[in-house]
């Protein structure tokens, strides 16, 4: 049995025509270069196959994930695009990502060795992108090594590289040296393949930061994330982002109201004494849900009625308190936008991120799995 979203105190809208939006806009932005979807992390919390399914529609022609799980979600979902994953995987899973026709990135011998003996097992050639590490120092083979491994694939006849790629480590920033070093050790790695005759179809290094800020960085590909989602990469690359539009909004319906006197405290630790007597509305969402525990000793205001409210005190596990002050209208069953419109009001999670010191990425990718995720 499972309960609808009118059953629901909190919930999270999901604007796939907002995503496809987005896409769209990027899509013409880039072109000719392809756009491939990154739909790790459910999505960044937006939900991988509907995500999947509308940046499919608006353009995209594959996707990205971080793990073999999400990739076989996908295609019991019965997608068939081209779905990247962005490292290697554990041995134990070669299977799987043969099976499942999955593109495994390839960043060590041992690596090519798995996937293709089990593609050999299954009588099966996979297609596969080689990753290179051009500074960012978390995944890839570093340049110097390239050409052995592409050698050792070459003594396997059941994988064919359909693609090369780099991760930018300072992208949104685009003034930063680093990146015009990434991208020249690329572009010479690239260069060197052509040498030995390694010309793959596919060429990417650009995540949505590289893609909007950097023409050079798009190659033939691009893997779009975050600006998908229609959030920043980072302020230093805000103003290209103009026209892109955030696809969630997180929202919650007040469960309980009271008044508290003026001096009383509410939450864990009574906090912050109510300078006057307060309506306290209660909204059963909590840090369990994404809402950081530390975001209500910010000045972050979320929205109940058209007018921003704070909160009362700490956010705890699965429910905050809002001060609404004197205004005796608030009831039970009201909507509460905690991101997004209401009104003329407008909360973002870039805001929040700001707020409590971290990226917009971490706020979306935190919105709990018991927040229900309603399409529109
Ligand atoms: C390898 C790789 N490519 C692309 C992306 C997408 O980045 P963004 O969300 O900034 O577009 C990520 C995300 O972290 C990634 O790890």
């Amino acid at each position: 049995m499972s309960v609808d979203f009118s059953g629901r105190w909190a919930w999270a809208d999901v604007h796939t025509g907002l995503i496809q939006h987005n896409v769209a806009i990027i899509a013409e932005r880039v072109a000719p270069a392809q756009i491939w979807a990154v739909v790790k992390a459910n999505a960044y919390g937006h939900g991988a196959i509907p995500v999947a399914h509308a940046a499919l529609a608006a353009g995209a022609t594959g996707l990205c994930v971080a793990i073999v799980d999400e990739g076989v979600a996908l295609r019991r979902a019965g997608i068939t695009a081209p779905i990247l994953l962005l490292s290697e995987q554990p041995a134990e899973m070669a299977e799987f990502i043969v099976g499942y026709q999955l593109t495994p990135t390839i960043t060590t011998t041992r690596g090519a060795a798995v996937i293709g003996n089990v593609a050999a097992q299954q009588n099966r050639t996979v297609p596969v992108h080689i990753k290179v590490d051009t500074g960012m120092h978390r995944v890839g083979v570093a340049p110097e090594e390239l050409r052995q491994l592409v050698s050792y694939m070459g003594s396997q006849p059941s994988l064919t590289v359909e693609g090369v790629y780099t991760h930018f480590a300072v992208a949104d920033e685009p003034s930063h040296p680093a990146n015009a070093r990434q991208l020249a050790t690329f572009n010479h790695v690239i260069a060197d393949l052509a040498t030995i005759g390694v010309n793959p179809p596919l060429i990417h290094a650009a995540n949505s930061a590289a893609a909007l800020a950097n023409p050079d960085a798009r190659f033939n590909m691009v893997r779009l994330g975050i600006a998908m989602y229609g959030l920043q990469p980072g302020p230093g690359v805000a103003d290209l982002c103009a026209g892109l539009i955030p696809a969630m909004a997180l929202k919650g319906r007040v469960s309980a109201v009271r008044w508290v006197k003026a001096g009383e405290g509410v939450s864990y630790g009574l906090r912050k004494p109510l300078a006057a007597d307060s309506l306290i509305a209660t909204v059963p969402i909590g840090y369990a849900d994404g809402v950081p525990r530390v975001l209500g000793g910010t000045n972050i205001q979320v929205l109940l009625n058209g007018v921003p409210r704070s909160f009362a005190g700490t956010v705890t596990m699965d429910q905050v308190m809002l001060d609404c002050e004197q205004d005796s209208m608030v009831t039970v069953g009201d909507e509460v936008v905690f991101i997004g419109r209401q009104g003329e009001h407008m909360v973002t999670a870039d805001q929040w991120a700001e707020a409590v010191g971290t990226i917009g990425y971490e706020i979306t990718c935190g919105i709990g799995a018991r927040v229900f995720r309603r399409y529109q």
